[in-house]
């Protein structure tokens, strides 16, 4: 990776690979770490898009001032307030105090609520142009993916588009940060990851958003997260889009909460039964093994789920209930869910499968099994029915 990255005439990547943080968000697991894209326009006017950090501002602030080459910085464009790209302003407002922040109404709020910030302020409306010489930037105000003051900023001269958080994806940089220079397969189940955790609540206003942008030409796109699309920019479109409307693909998720092995084998012949109905990819986790990011995150990417779960304190064992209440949080629908609840002398487990059912829009498979005890002979047929029913109408 050059130290100065160029996505065109004057328009520089000045962003930072994060391999430090554990958990982003303090919530969701970093294993290929994180980038925190920022963009550095120099025109006539110097104009800065989104910030980093604050942990990485000093790598950040040497860059800007290597290119600046002691100019200043007329524009801090904020498509998106979250401190992973707000971070550094205060310092940036230190160092070039005469620099204009340009955000929407609601970006007011954020600025002086986080950071103290009240002056310098430009605020702009949806589809207002700003010209900075021979480039032009246009805004389009997005709210709600996934903040309130989130917006897009688009260099018309290049048909650039800064997206903020939408078509972002974990995953530091290995080099290069373009996507034709790079193994793409390295982001595949990390943009499915990124997106169904970080912005799939606000999936039927991603949806609106991202089908709005089809009236533009857009040659590159450039998140706050991961890649940039200059090769295949309608490759992320396509994909954000499919997910914003839960497209899912053919394959099955099996998710067990077990505490001494009875549910898991309910669940195991659930999958058997899958696989006898001709569905390859089956994922069978053991919920309290694997992080709910990830079960979340193959949830949104196949039709099938099957749940099978013991009690705990006559309620849906703990790591399980998690999972619901985040897909509830999400509003997953669109799938076809196959319900398993144990118990030994507390029920609970089916009751809250039940309310789930009731809380989203998804079409579940007969035939529900409830297990007391070990499972009988008769429940792992069940099971394994249900699988075979569930892969057949996937
Ligand atoms: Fe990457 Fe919503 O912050």
């Amino acid at each position: 990776m050059s130290y100065f990255n160029r996505l065109s005439d004057n328009v520089y990547w000045v962003g930072v690979n994060d391999r430090e943080t554990e958990l982003f968000e303090n919530l969701w697991p970093l294993p290929k770490g994180v980038s925190y894209n920022s963009y550095l326009i120099v025109d006539e006017k110097v104009v800065l898009v989104d910030t980093v950090k604050a942990d990485y501002q000093e790598p950040y602030l040497e860059k800007i001032m290597k290119l600046t080459e002691g100019r200043t910085i007329d524009y801090l464009i904020i498509n998106h307030m979250e401190p992973d790209h707000s971070g550094a302003i205060k310092e940036l407002i230190r160092l070039f105090p005469d620099m204009e922040i340009v955000g929407n109404k609601k970006t007011t709020g954020f600025l002086k609520g986080f950071y103290d910030i009240e002056n310098n302020i430009k605020e702009i409306n949806d589809k207002e142009t700003l010209s900075i010489g021979e480039k032009t930037l246009k805004f389009f105000i997005t709210p709600m993916v996934h903040w309130p003051e989130t917006m897009m900023t688009y260099i018309k001269e290049d048909s650039i588009l800064f997206s903020g958080d939408v078509f972002g994806t974990f995953g530091a940089f290995n080099g290069s940060i373009f996507d034709d220079e790079i193994d793409l397969e390295f982001y595949e189940d990390e943009i499915m990851r990124y997106y169904s955790n970080i912005v799939g609540k606000y999936s039927p206003i991603a949806a609106k958003h991202i089908s709005s942008l089809g009236e533009l030409d857009i040659k590159m796109i450039a998140s706050t997260h991961g890649p940039i699309w200059r090769d295949k920019p309608e490759y992320i479109l396509d994909k954000y889009l499919k997910m914003s409307k839960y497209e899912a693909k053919k394959g099955a998720v099996v998710v067990y909460g077990t505490m001494y092995g009875n549910t898991k084998r309910l669940a195991e012949e659930a999958a058997a039964g899958l696989s006898e109905a001709g569905i390859e990819e089956v994922k069978t986790y053991d919920v309290s093994k694997t992080d709910k990011s990830f079960l979340i995150s193959d949830i949104w990417k196949y039709k099938g789920i099957i749940m099978a779960s013991c009690s705990y304190n006559n309620e849906l064992f703990p790591p399980m209930l998690a999972l619901i209440e985040a897909l509830e949080n999400r509003g997953i629908k669109n799938r076809l869910f196959g319900f398993i609840g144990t118990y030994s002398w507390s029920g609970g487990s089916l009751k809250r499968m039940n309310q789930f059912e009731k809380n989203c829009n998804i079409n579940v498979i007969e035939p529900k099994i409830k297990n007391q005890y070990g499972p009988t002979e008769n429940n792992l047929k069940k099971a394994y029915q249900l699988g075979k029913n569930t892969g057949d109408k996937i």
